[in-house]
């Protein structure tokens, strides 16, 4: 078993309810993972995915081997048959072998590069590890989902009393830098197996892949978007008809208080204060943002739960 995408949750309630007892009992399955080990391969930054996953693995009595391949390990050829003369040094085909061999569960965060869409479609670097690694690979972020993250989200929203059909909003926000659209990609999956009003608004020529939105309901009026929202979840990401470019850096789109009205908040951090939201929001009982980033642990406990029990 693999966790690459939403798509590998079978029955979304189930792995919710699961995760939330997990929780409550996060040493109950110590000896699941004795004398497996996990490896956490990052090839870009992070705070939550690298210390939750860690938590997480170590609550299933896994040990953890870390390395910051970005900056530490051999740049990796992906293509087949290359004359790697150039500045890659190392085969993906001999790399996911070699750490599959000191490794039960491969996880791996790979950014999209923004500047070409194809190549971030193809998911080479998630790709390439599960075409040559020998063990189960974890998506931790790639180029275009986060599903550690949607889990996440939607355990706090089913703690947060997710019932009788709320009202969710998914609101682009302005951001100094261009940012992938994995995040908001995978919520907009998470939420299309949700029973929910559900909402996303952002300037036009914000579009997300229409493959992933498909008939979800897109108003571009913030507030009118926001009327009688229970839940609002707030992300910038780059153009993606644009692709990779930065369209619009309108404060307006800032989320504040007034607009949020009585919603619970949701940002899947980080967040940078006062560009994306205002320090009224995130300093308030209405956000939820440290719920979120405590349920990292969870959705990671879980899912590796579930590969170390598809392996025994
Ligand atoms: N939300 C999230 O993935 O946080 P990090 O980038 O810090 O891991």
């Amino acid at each position: 078993m693999n966790y690459l995408s939403i798509n590998d949750i079978d029955v979304l309630s189930n792995w919710v309810k699961e995760a939330i007892s997990l929780k409550k009992q996060p040493k109950k399955f110590k000896e699941l993972g004795k004398d497996k080990t996990i490896g956490l391969l990052f090839f870009n930054n992070s705070l939550r995915t690298r210390l939750s996953t860690q938590k997480a693995a170590m609550n299933l009595g896994m040990e953890v081997i870390v390395m910051n391949f970005g900056s530490e390990g051999w740049a990796l050829e992906y293509a087949d048959g290359t004359v790697m003369d150039q500045g890659t040094s190392e085969h993906i085909k001999e790399a996911a072998h070699v750490i599959s061999q000191y490794c039960d569960i491969i996880a791996i965060r790979a950014f999209a590069g923004l500047v070409d869409k194809e190549l971030d479609e193809a998911e080479q670097v998630l790709s390439g590890f599960k075409e040559y690694a020998s063990v189960p690979i974890v998506n931790m972020e790639s180029s275009v989902g986060h599903p550690l993250q949607a889990l996440t989200d939607a355990i706090t929203l089913e703690e947060h009393n997710f019932k009788n059909n709320p009202k969710v909003v998914l609101s682009w926000a302005p951001h100094p830098k261009a940012l992938p659209h994995a995040v908001a990609n995978s919520f907009v999956q998470m939420m299309q197996k949700q029973n929910a009003e559900f909402v996303i608004t952002h300037p036009k020529g914000y579009e997300l892949d229409p493959s992933i939105t498909k008939d979800c309901t897109i108003e571009h009026d913030q507030e009118k978007a926001l009327e009688n929202a229970d839940f609002v979840y707030v992300k910038n990401w780059s153009s993606y008809t644009n692709y990779g470019q930065i369209k619009s850096q309108d404060t307006n789109w800032q989320m504040t208080l007034k607009k949020l009205g009585k919603a619970k908040f949701m940002h899947c951090l980080p967040v940078r204060r006062n560009v994306v939201v205002a320090d009224e929001v995130l300093d308030s009982d209405q956000s939820l943002v440290i719920e979120q980033a405590n349920n990292r642990t969870y959705a990671a406990q879980l899912v590796l739960k579930k590969i170390l029990e598809s392996n025994e």
